[in-house]
């Protein structure tokens, strides 16, 4: 989904600088309200997992943002969420004969040479797919905090322990990112079971939604279970959060992807910890409201 609102417009209502929002561990099973995470960057308004993206989540006063790793024909980490690069660059008119234009199958330095702002609207023209270094960089100089998920980790051999070792470089290891400021995540259960046995210090996140038989089995490696929002109810959240995961804590449940008030609304009302959207603002505005 896409939504544009004028830029002065969110600028005059929140303010820049706003205050970051709340940590990960504020969340419905103490009465708090969920933490909003801003899906691959403010993706609504800016173009998805591109730099611009998590400095529109800043400039909203947005702590959280999620993004999408994979991995160059050379070795490089980069973020963007497709496998293929055609829906979000103009990949197609740089390399006309490089059908079906994977991400894996161009270097780095071929992506960087790609525009990943102009298919948003023109005044994006010229943002570049980031490395996850670059990224880093940026979600580190905005004081935000991530939900990274290892994307597709079955065409990119080791991205587990490669981004983990990034990750460490860039002193996002440390004890106090690992409290409060790093979520790694994946629909890969393989994936996720890798970055706990890597790293056990590391919170994590099962991309999807078990039976809840199977919850138990989940809990050994996943500290949430972060579900597409319409097969959440009520009893399943309950069911989650009597859970401990790996950590000792009852065991969290993100939604996503969450870009309507009233859905927002109702899955608060389920318990839900945190809430996945394209459209911060109006989740924020949602859960926040009398
Ligand atoms: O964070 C949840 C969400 O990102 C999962 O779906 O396809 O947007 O990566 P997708
Ligand atoms: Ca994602």
């Amino acid at each position: 989904m896409r939504v544009r609102v004028a830029t002065a417009t969110i600028t005059a209502f929140f303010g820049l600088g706003a205050a970051i929002l709340a940590t990960p561990h504020a969340g419905a099973a103490g009465g708090d309200r969920p933490v909003v995470v801003s899906h691959r960057g403010a993706s609504g308004y800016a173009p998805e997992n591109t730099l611009a993206a998590i400095d529109k989540a800043a400039a909203m006063g947005v702590g959280w943002v999620e993004n999408d790793v994979q991995r160059t024909r050379d070795g490089q980490l980069v973020v963007i969420h497709d496998a293929t690069l055609d829906r979000t660059t103009d990949v197609k008119r740089l390399f006309p004969q490089r059908s079906p234009w994977r991400v894996k199958d161009f270097t780095a330095r071929e992506i960087a040479r790609l525009d990943a702002g102009s298919w948003f609207g023109r005044r994006f023209a010229g943002a570049r797919v980031p490395t996850l270094w670059q990224y880093m960089r940026r979600v580190a100089h905005n004081h935000q905090s991530l939900v990274l998920e290892i994307k597709n980790p079955q065409l990119y051999p080791g991205i587990e322990r490669q981004t983990l070792d990034l990750l460490g470089r860039q002193g996002w290891l440390d004890r106090g990112h690992l409290r409060d400021r790093l979520l790694v995540q994946s629909f890969s259960a393989a994936s996720v079971r890798k970055v706990h046995a890597l790293r056990p210090a590391i919170r994590t996140a099962y991309l999807g939604t078990p039976k809840v038989t199977e919850l138990k089995a989940y809990a050994r490696f996943a500290d949430q279970v972060n579900s597409e929002y319409t097969k959440l109810s009520a009893p399943y959240v309950s069911e989650v959060h009597a859970l401990r995961g790996p950590h000792g804590q009852p065991v969290k449940v993100f939604a996503w992807i969450v870009n309507r008030a009233d859905d927002a609304r109702r899955l608060t009302g389920f318990g839900v910890d945190g809430l996945i959207t394209n459209v911060p603002d109006v989740v924020r505005t949602a859960v926040t409201a009398p």
